[in-house]
């Protein structure tokens, strides 16, 4: 079965790209298998100055999944366009960046900068961020707010697509998807972590420095699995789903609820090599379901 997807001017040669902040720049995992075999990578959020992000400890396990507050740490926008994206295979595997910023004009400085590079394919935007100005709002949980960034970025990304991350910790998901979409977004990724906390009891701690951080791994999949079956059903742009996936079986649940790719994340703490090995695994194991073309088993749940 040919894997090719294609995804708002994408041309994936397989539905598996990697999450962003679980796979650095991409090149920490090259002893792990070949990057080109990859259907994308996205990149560790970038923002326009280099960030330190939080205090120590910043990393929990919790019970089949993880919570972080790493703080979006990164090497700022012009050291990875200097030293990491020339070493990526951009010419064979597309490169999304993600962006964080504050504000939408900042926002839109990012993309412009990324968007200017040959190697950069797509912009992934993370409209996470807790600490904005205007009125300490999420971005990613306010309709209108989502949409004024995704504008911001479409209006200074050239040609390249952009594809809008949503966060789950919303009352309506779909309220804020249908609002990126008005706004010009050529794509959707979700979702992004969940809240929550772990606690230490003997010594009255927070496990996290920062008290509160992002859950993610096969804990929040059915989370993640219903996110993305509404709002696929409820816009015309391709959804890109991920949460907790660490098998073939589970990419397939993504796609039948209406994924047209995913993204994996936490699975590459547990294994570092975990991406290649589903590339490689997600032909046999698609075949075994009786899948023959990924066009027509997306969106194929039967919900009677
Ligand atoms: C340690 C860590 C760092 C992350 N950093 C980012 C980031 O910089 N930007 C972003 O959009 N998402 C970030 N995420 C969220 C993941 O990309 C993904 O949306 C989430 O973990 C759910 O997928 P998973 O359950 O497969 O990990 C991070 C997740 C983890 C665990």
């Amino acid at each position: 079965m040919d894997q090719s997807v294609s995804l708002a001017g994408l041309n994936l040669k397989n539905p598996v790209m990697t999450a962003s902040g679980t796979f650095g720049y991409g090149l920490e995992f090259t002893p792990y298998g070949d990057l080109t075999a990859l259907g994308g990578i996205v990149v560790k959020g970038l923002s326009l100055k280099p960030r330190e992000g939080n205090p120590m400890p910043r990393i929990a396990e919790t019970p089949s999944g993880m919570l972080n507050a790493i703080g979006l740490q990164n090497c700022g926008v012009e050291r990875f366009l200097s030293d990491k994206l020339p070493r990526l295979p951009w010419k064979e595997t597309p490169i999304l960046a993600n962006l964080y910023a504050c504000d939408p004009e900042e926002f839109g400085r990012l993309a412009e900068l990324l968007a200017a590079e040959e190697g950069v394919a797509a912009l992934e935007v993370n409209i996470s961020c807790p600490n904005v100005k205007e009125g300490g709002v999420l971005f990613g949980q306010d309709p209108a707010q989502a949409a004024k960034v995704t504008e911001a970025v479409k209006k200074r990304c050239g040609t390249k697509p952009v594809m809008v991350k949503l966060s789950p910790n919303v009352a309506d998901i779909v309220a804020i998807a249908r609002a990126v979409e008005a706004a010009g977004a050529d794509s959707l990724s979700l979702i992004n972590t969940l809240t929550g906390m772990a606690v230490d009891v003997r010594t009255r701690k927070p496990r996290l420095a920062n008290v509160v951080g992002g859950l993610s791994g096969p804990a929040v999949k059915p989370v993640a699995l219903r996110c993305v079956w509404q709002v696929s059903r409820a816009v015309n742009i391709p959804v890109v789903g991920m949460g907790g996936i660490s098998s073939a079986m589970d990419v397939l649940e993504f796609i039948m609820v209406g994924a047209h790719a995913v993204q994996v994340g936490t699975a590459n703490f547990t294994r570092p090599d975990f991406a290649f090995r589903l590339v490689e695994d997600l032909p046999k194991v698609a075949a075994s379901m009786g899948v023959t073309s990924w066009e027509s088993f997306r969106g194929s749940l039967d919900v009677g």
